[in-house]
């Protein structure tokens, strides 16, 4: 029993994908795959925080998805408004917290005021985190960190891995164990690229918006059957 425990991931990162294919196999608009990407998110934290995930980083908004339509962006900034009146009331019942990572320069006010909303009427909760990758980028994310030592007048001559990784916007998090990847999309496309450097990587046909607690479950199945040997070898 304890084994099984010990196998349940402590950091899963989500990168939600096939909202607008999901959208457009009802003939519907992308927005709508949105918003029932919305509700994956809301059924899979539930279930996360259940089976005992610590953080469960979801992937919402790239530094690259500025370049989509206007409308459809517009929209997607307006989600956390919409969600977090819906979802702060259920995130107090189930003892779940909301964070963010990301850039907040160039994120709408309305969009980061419901935000740090949602983050404060949570914060006394002690069980999971439901983290937000907003505004994200990992690349950028690394260059920043490097801007910022290097302003600080840090010697990076000496700098240590975990110097390096407190600078980050996941500093204070564990590494992500697992990483999902749905629509059956096979890249990381700048997610978390030195945190997942030992992180196990899954990828379903499932589209984000059908992701269930199934889904998961199958996903860390998955994952309680990798050998995780971080380089090393298993004597
Ligand atoms: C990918 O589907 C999904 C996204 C770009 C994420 C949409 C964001 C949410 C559901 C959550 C938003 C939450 C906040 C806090 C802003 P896609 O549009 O790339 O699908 P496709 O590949 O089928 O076109």
């Amino acid at each position: 029993m304890k084994d099984i425990e010990l196998k349940i991931p402590r950091h899963i990162g989500v990168i939600m994908d096939g909202n607008g294919r999901w959208a457009k196999a009802q003939g519907k608009p992308r927005v709508f795959g949105h918003k029932a990407g919305m509700d994956a998110i809301e059924r899979t934290a539930i279930y996360a925080q259940k089976l005992g995930v610590e953080v469960l980083t979801v992937y919402a908004f790239s530094t690259e998805n500025w370049s989509r339509p206007l409308d459809e962006v517009k929209f997607i900034m307006s989600l956390p408004i919409d969600f977090y009146k819906r979802f702060v009331p259920v995130l107090n019942r189930e003892n779940i917290r909301i964070g963010m990572i990301g850039a907040r320069s160039g994120v709408p006010d309305a969009t980061l005021k419901a935000i740090d909303r949602a983050m404060m009427d949570t914060a006394r909760n002690t069980g999971m985190l439901l983290n937000f990758a907003l505004n994200y980028g990992g690349r950028q994310e690394i260059l920043s960190a490097i801007k910022k030592l290097s302003a600080d007048g840090k010697d990076l001559s000496e700098l240590t891995e975990e110097e390096f990784s407190s600078q980050l916007t996941t500093a204070n998090l564990p590494d992500p164990d697992l990483i999902i990847r749905t629509s059956g999309e096979l890249r990381l496309s700048n997610f978390m690229p030195w945190q997942t450097a030992y992180a196990e990587l899954y990828f379903t046909e499932l589209l984000w918006p059908d992701f269930d607690e199934a889904a998961l479950d199958t996903a860390i199945a998955a994952f309680r059957a990798r050998d995780r040997r971080y380089g090393g070898v298993k004597l």
